[in-house]
């Protein structure tokens, strides 16, 4: 992006958050003698329990293999149906593609980017095995019509929650509401371990199996001490497991992840005050049954690629964040038509919300956002 010919500074849309004091817990993992999965995963995993609503947590080397672990705990063998939205990071949909799988795309609500429930419902067959819906910028879907939906036709709900950590939907935390939910720890998230992820699933033998299966459908807990593997393998699983440096990242960050999440909350709030009653840019609509993590902030604006060129003029970054997936080639065979998409794809543009804004940045967001409107409005 082009920096201001004034000489501001640029704001970035996403920043790296790691507290000088990772330096000790780092320090003494790096040189503990164990850096794989152990004690600190483990610890981790307690840790994250009270933020999901939900003890049966799986921590995992990112959220796509979380994607690909649930789905193959949802019973989803190839030639089976996954319905899910286009609206997000390949990272949602290449796991389905993965597991032999077909993507069956449902449309989205164009005021939020998150799938519809109605869609979800008209797509439902009887191969149909699995919905994957994913948090738009944090917010959360419709849990309730969503999961009513699958509790009626016996599929499984995966939330793809890799923006949403922290958030809640009627009064408790996103983790505590479906059959399995996935986080994303990687590193611009509001939480980081550099690279991570985590399982959570609703059901305890869900949550033991997925702990064989992260680790080559081999029982880590169970080993004897000099570390032979004689135990028979059931079936086959992957290496998907956290190690105890990324554990030590985590377990340093849950201190500020709050903290961090308020402020990202709090400039969402100024944004949407600012900007709610401009006429060319246009903000999101939120119920407010749900509270969202605001990892990303969204606006509609008709001439995106215009006021794009406008933000970074002034030096402030601004991007679609992801691009719909069903246009890309590996998807040919799912492709149909979505009004919601495209009404939310010609669109949507995010700009910088995080923790690293300070108030001089805040008000030049708001400040070109306010010219740039009135400067369209002059001109129509
Ligand atoms: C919606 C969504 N799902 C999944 C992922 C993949 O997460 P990870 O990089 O942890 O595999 C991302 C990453 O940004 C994402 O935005």
């Amino acid at each position: 992006m082009r920096i201001n010919d004034e000489g501001g500074k640029e704001i970035p849309l996403f920043k790296v958050f790691m507290p000088e004091s990772v330096i000790g817990p780092l320090r003494e993992t790096l040189f503990s003698g164990y850096i794989g999965e152990g004690p600190r995963v483990e610890e981790f995993e307690r840790r994250l329990a009270p933020w999901f609503g939900n003890g049966n947590v799986l921590a995992l080397n990112n959220a796509t293999a979380g994607i690909q672990l649930a789905l193959r705990l949802a019973g989803v063998k190839p030639g089976d149906e996954v319905i899910s939205t286009p609206m997000t990071c390949v990272a949602t949909n290449q796991p389905i593609l993965a597991m032999g799988a077909k993507v069956v795309w449902a449309d989205i609500d164009p005021w939020t980017g998150n799938i519809d429930p109605e869609s979800v419902a008209k797509k439902i067959s009887p191969k149909t095995k699995a919905v994957i819906a994913v948090h738009w910028g944090g917010y959360p879907c419709d849990l309730d019509e969503l999961n009513s939906l699958a509790k009626r036709h016996g599929i499984k709900i995966i939330e793809d929650a890799s923006h949403a950590f922290g958030a809640e939907y009627h009064l408790k935390p996103v983790g505590a509401h479906s059959d399995f939910v996935v986080a994303s720890f990687q590193a611009v998230k509001e939480m980081t371990t550099v690279d991570g992820g985590a399982l959570i699933c609703k059901s305890g033998p869900d949550h033991e199996r997925g702990r064989l299966l992260r680790w080559y459908g081999m029982d880590r807990k169970n080993r004897p001490a000099d570390l032979r593997c004689e135990e028979d393998i059931k079936e086959y699983g992957y290496k998907f497991h956290m190690n105890d440096v990324a554990a030590a990242i985590g377990i340093e960050q849950l201190k500020y992840v709050s903290d961090n999440i308020g402020k990202h909350c709090a400039n969402a709030e100024r944004y949407n005050e600012a900007f709610g009653d401009l006429g060319t840019v246009r903000i999101l609509r939120y119920k407010n049954d749900r509270i969202s993590s605001c990892w990303l902030y969204t606006l509609l604006v008709k001439d995106r690629s215009g006021f794009i060129e406008d933000m970074n003029a002034s030096g402030i970054a601004a991007s679609k964040v992801h691009t719909r997936n069903d246009r890309y080639s590996i998807f040919k065979d799912s492709l149909v038509g979505l009004p919601g998409v495209d009404e939310f794809e010609a669109e949507h543009v995010c700009i910088p919300v995080g923790w690293w804004l300070t108030e001089d940045d805040i008000r030049r967001v708001i400040d070109t956002v306010i010219r740039y409107d009135h400067s369209m409005r002059q001109m129509a």
